[in-house]
């Protein structure tokens, strides 16, 4: 393992969801398995990389040997993850919850006759852009992922220019795919050099190949 092609880099993940809490018992969240990004965990550190896993309540396991750090919320990722940078690449894989509940109730809010609560929400930090436009410490590489229903790859390049990413994994989550939550998955890897489209492959095929590519744009 530690004269793997990443041995000396350092390389911060994200994955899973997060959960914004409503009240103590509920909560707002994408859903998310977190099986891509533990993938990509295990792979990079398969490959020699000190991999720190920042990940939300996902249903999977974390990987062996990495450094794990648990959160629940968005801002706690974005915390998690400005505290263990610097880094030599950042593999943002999580899905974050765009909005949390502007105040959330303290206390268990009641069922009650004739009312319905309202929700207010307020706008996450996407991790993601912040870290892209680090002006000092960014990353060498950063990546993204773009979930899109349509036009995957316009929206997804669209995606990557306005956070400021590197490369961005955009991946097709229509219905009919079966991918959220599959073994799976069909990606296309878009960087400088254009998009590039894999043919469909376990989430596991799609993290040896991604850490592959990690290893020669680090080296
Ligand atoms: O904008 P969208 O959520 O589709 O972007 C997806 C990418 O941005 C993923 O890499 C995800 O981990 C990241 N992201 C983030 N923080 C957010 C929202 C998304 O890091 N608040």
């Amino acid at each position: 393992l530690s004269d793997g092609p990443l041995r000396g880099k350092r390389i911060v993940v994200t994955s899973g969801p997060t959960y914004e809490p409503i009240d103590p018992v509920r909560y707002i969240a994408n859903r998310s398995s977190g099986a891509q990004g533990t993938a990509i965990a295990r792979a990079l550190a398969v490959l020699g990389a000190e991999v720190i896993f920042v990940t939300g309540p996902a249903d999977v396991a974390p990987p062996e040997g990495v450094t794990v750090v648990k959160v629940e919320t968005a801002q706690q990722m974005l915390e998690a993850v400005q505290g263990v940078l610097p880094a030599d690449a950042a593999v943002f894989a999580a899905a974050v919850a765009d909005w949390r509940v502007a105040s959330a109730s303290s206390s268990k809010i009641k069922k009650t006759k004739g009312g319905l609560p309202v929700l207010e929400f307020a706008e996450n930090p996407d991790i993601l852009a912040t870290v892209s436009q680090m002006e000092q410490g960014r990353p060498d590489l950063v990546v993204g992922f773009a979930a899109e229903t349509d036009h995957v790859i316009e929206n997804a390049t669209a995606k990557c220019a306005r956070k400021g990413c590197d490369w961005i994994v955009a991946n097709d989550v229509s219905h009919e795919t079966g991918i959220m939550g599959g073994a799976e998955n069909d990606i296309t890897l878009i960087s400088d050099a254009g998009a590039e489209d894999w043919p469909r492959m376990s989430k596991s095929d799609v993290a040896a190949r991604l850490a592959e590519r990690i290893a020669q744009a680090l080296a």
